[in-house]
């Protein structure tokens, strides 16, 4: 897709569509106005006729003649005083959702326009990365299995319009950066959507390793089993015991700052497919448990977004990857293993694996000395029980980290919220025969947290957040298929760390 900004005022537009604001009231603002002006009221005509109400997510074409544009997309836009990022993401969706099962080519949107949305700092900048976000949305289509989901797209230049305003750097950005946000988060649907028999833990190395080649600043190592039992990774080892299928440790590093500027390290949890192993997880809806490498597969999106936009910081992404299941070779709940930090850990629950494999991923991290580790992972059913399919959880050991990353959230639309960790639930996880036990042996409560107590355990004093991404990483259902969160969040906050 091109896009690409439009100076032009509404009414002197030469494109295929106009893509015009109708709000739920009687009022025409901005673009919309003018152009009912020059077309005989047909605007209010239809509005009269409640042919369009102006309620979200709804949208008409209207075809236009004598003009030099074709077609009118009137989109509903909610309650005019309620206008948001949100609403107009949504109603970008409806529009272009619509334009792209049609052969135009070519359409102007006039939904971010600052005489609809004012002159607030960062409106422009948030105007374009939410179109090009929201185009790649609607424009992913998954096809490897199923070459029907193919549907062909004409429309290739897509305008942000200002009505006769000026352009701005600010608006360039935005483009820059949500082209490069939505390309990655197309990557990681991809990743999340195919099955555990495609993306395998070795298909997840390929894939950073396709974009190490692409990338300069960017180098991939994968290290193999044998090299891991070298490293002393037997936390990681003991989730992969019972599978033929190799496990991986993928390290890419991206150099975009000064040599010796301490890096940003981003760790996810692959677990290509989560049987529950000895500990086995019901039938019911198991293959949802392909979705239990979303971890893995928002890194590798972080480093595409990173390498793509030559990020100025510097930055390592860790991906522990591997499959849970049952074997004669499997680890058996009441193993106890010694894991790379030296802390031993008693397996009562092989179920609880993601924090197994993230142990020696983040104790591996500790080697770069990093500025912060961010991990992401689906790791616990009960964060889906507290925050739904909405929030995130987020837990970390440093208030600054999180009021960052909360910011991050509510500025990128990818929002998440804060769990406490303290010692009331991680003495909760204590073991009469090791150093830690994987799941609580106090109470059942708080699922999420005594996870993260758990990793908090592997993490030194390196400040570290941890985000539970189980409730937001796919969608379930009719709509099943992955999300792509949390990439906006993570690149948010990268974007402002690295001040570009
Ligand atoms: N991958 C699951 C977590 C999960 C479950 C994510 C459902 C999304 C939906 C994780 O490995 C797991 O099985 N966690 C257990 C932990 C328990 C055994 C302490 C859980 O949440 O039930
Ligand atoms: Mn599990
Ligand atoms: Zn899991």
């Amino acid at each position: 897709m091109n896009f690409l900004i439009n100076t032009n005022k509404a009414i002197e537009a030469k494109v295929d569509c106009l893509i015009l604001p109708i709000f739920d009231d009687p009022k025409l603002r901005g673009a919309t106005k003018t152009i009912n002006t020059a077309n005989n009221k047909i605007i209010s005509d239809f509005q009269k006729n409640k042919d369009i109400q102006g309620k979200i997510g709804q949208s008409r074409i209207l075809p236009i003649t004598g003009k030099t544009y074709k077609r009118l997309v009137l989109v509903g836009c909610g309650k005019y005083e309620k206008y948001s990022e949100k609403n107009y993401k949504k109603a970008l969706i409806s529009a272009l959702s619509k334009l792209s099962r049609t052969t135009h080519k070519s359409a102007i949107s006039f939904l971010g326009t600052s005489d609809i949305c004012g002159n607030k700092a960062g409106t422009e900048y948030r105007a374009t990365k939410i179109l090009a976000e929201a185009w790649h949305q609607i424009s992913y289509q998954y096809t490897t299995t199923k070459p029907s989901n193919e549907k062909k797209i004409s429309l290739n230049k897509l305008y942000h319009g200002t009505n006769g305003n000026a352009r701005s750097s600010e608006m360039k950005k935005g483009f820059n950066n949500g082209d490069a946000i939505g390309k990655a988060i197309k990557t990681v649907r991809l990743l999340a959507d195919l099955p555990s028999n495609i993306c395998t833990p070795t298909h997840l190395a390929n894939e950073a390793t396709k974009i190490g080649r692409k990338h300069k600043a960017v180098s991939v190592k994968v290290l193999n089993e044998s090299q891991m039992k070298k490293f002393g990774m037997n936390s990681l080892l003991s989730v992969t015991a019972g599978s033929s299928e190799p496990a991986k440790m993928i390290i890419a590093e991206y150099k975009g700052s000064r040599k010796n500027e301490k890096p940003i390290v981003i760790v996810g949890k692959g677990i290509t497919f989560d049987t529950g192993g000895i500990s086995l997880k019901p039938s019911n809806s198991m293959d949802e448990m392909k979705y239990d490498m979303c971890g893995a597969a928002t890194t590798v999106g972080l480093l595409q977004v990173v390498a793509e936009l030559g990020l100025n910081l510097n930055a390592v992404f860790i991906i522990p990857t591997c499959e849970n299941v049952p074997s004669s070779t499997a680890t058996k709940p009441g193993d106890i293993v010694k894991s790379m930090s030296g802390q031993t850990i008693e397996i009562l629950n092989t179920d609880a694996e993601g924090r197994l494999i993230l142990a020696d991923a983040l104790t591996y991290a500790q080697r770069y000395k990093p500025k912060l580790i961010i991990d992401m992972a689906t790791l616990t059913g009960a964060c889906v029980v507290a925050l739904g399919q909405h929030h995130s959880g987020l837990m970390s050991n440093s208030d600054h980290l999180a009021e960052k990353l909360l910011k991050a959230g509510v500025d990128s639309g990818d929002a998440t919220w804060r769990l406490p960790l303290t010692e009331d639930y991680s003495d909760q996880i204590v073991s009469n025969f090791a150093d830690v036990a994987n799941i609580s042996t106090r109470g059942s409560g708080a699922g999420t947290i005594t996870a993260g107590c758990f990793l908090q355990k592997f993490v030194g004093d390196f400040e570290w957040a941890h985000i539970d991404i189980a409730g937001v990483a796919w969608l379930e259902g009719q709509n099943k298929g992955a999300t792509g969160r949390p990439v906006g969040l993570v690149s948010e906050f990268l974007i402002s760390e690295s001040g570009n």
